[in-house]
């Protein structure tokens, strides 16, 4: 089985506010997107297509992948607008792949034992999804905000990434979905759930990860994140 993954840092980070992109960011001496590779190369995947803008290949290449030699990274694809944007290119790179890893870059804080057990998962099902219960209570709101529905809260989970899949089939989804003009999905799994074989969509197991596996998106998650880590002992 090749396990091929895919990691996106072609975003902007726009709900950081700051001048460099999220996943450039440095924390504790490293950029915050070297914690998210360095978690890759040491799992038991294949390989890393990287996902970046064209604007920062210099950069990454230089600063990032010179200094750091992760030798499983095989190929840097340039991003789109949109997310899927970004995954449609990888895919389209990734045709010898038999399961498909798709990690956001902002989610520096998996560890590569967690990547391990979502890998051996797929020998059971066909697509498992990184996430967690949520612990707070979840409202449903209309437009001006006034609660609808509080859905019961067992059922309802976060998810996060990775998010691993056979190839074929999300490729398929995607292909499916990308005639579309403004396809409104908000995760992998969802292409899946909208554009995949009808049969599939009961066959995507939530496999709990950590809550630790945030999505650094605004200021004070850098300081979660420089939390675990120092708690980890880096
Ligand atoms: N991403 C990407 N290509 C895009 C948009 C996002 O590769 N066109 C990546 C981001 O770099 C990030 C991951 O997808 O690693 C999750 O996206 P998100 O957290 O939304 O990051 P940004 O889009 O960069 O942030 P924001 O939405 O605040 O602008
Ligand atoms: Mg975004």
């Amino acid at each position: 089985m090749r396990n091929v993954a895919v990691i996106l840092a072609a975003g902007k980070g726009t709900r950081m506010g700051s001048r460099i992109s999220k996943q450039y960011i440095d924390v504790l001496g490293k950029p915050v997107i070297y914690y998210t590779l360095n978690a890759f190369e040491n799992s038991t995947v294949d390989e890393i297509i990287l996902v970046i803008s064209e604007q920062d290949r210099n950069y990454v290449e230089e600063t990032i992948l010179n200094h750091y030699g992760f030798h499983k990274i095989k190929r840097i694809v340039c991003g789109g607008k949109e997310r899927y944007h970004s995954v449609y290119n990888a895919l389209k790179q990734a045709g010898e792949a038999d399961n498909v890893l798709i990690h956001d870059g902002a989610r520096p804080l998996i560890l590569p034992g967690q990547i391990d057990m979502l890998v051996k998962q797929m020998e059971i099902y066909k697509a498992c999804v990184a996430g967690m219960p949520v612990k707070d209570t979840i409202k449903i709101v209309d437009q001006d905000q006034y609660v609808t529905d509080t859905p019961e809260r067992s059922r309802i989970w976060q998810v996060q990434t990775p998010q691993v899949f056979r190839y074929s089939e999300i490729k398929e989804a995607y292909d499916k979905m990308m005639l579309e003009e403004h396809p409104a999905v908000t995760d992998d799994a969802m292409v899946l759930e909208k554009y995949g074989n009808p049969d599939f969509k009961h066959e995507i197991r939530l496999v709990e990860v950590s809550y630790e596996n945030i999505k650094v998106t605004t200021k004070e998650d850098l300081i979660f994140m420089k939390g675990i880590l120092l708690n980890r002992g880096r």
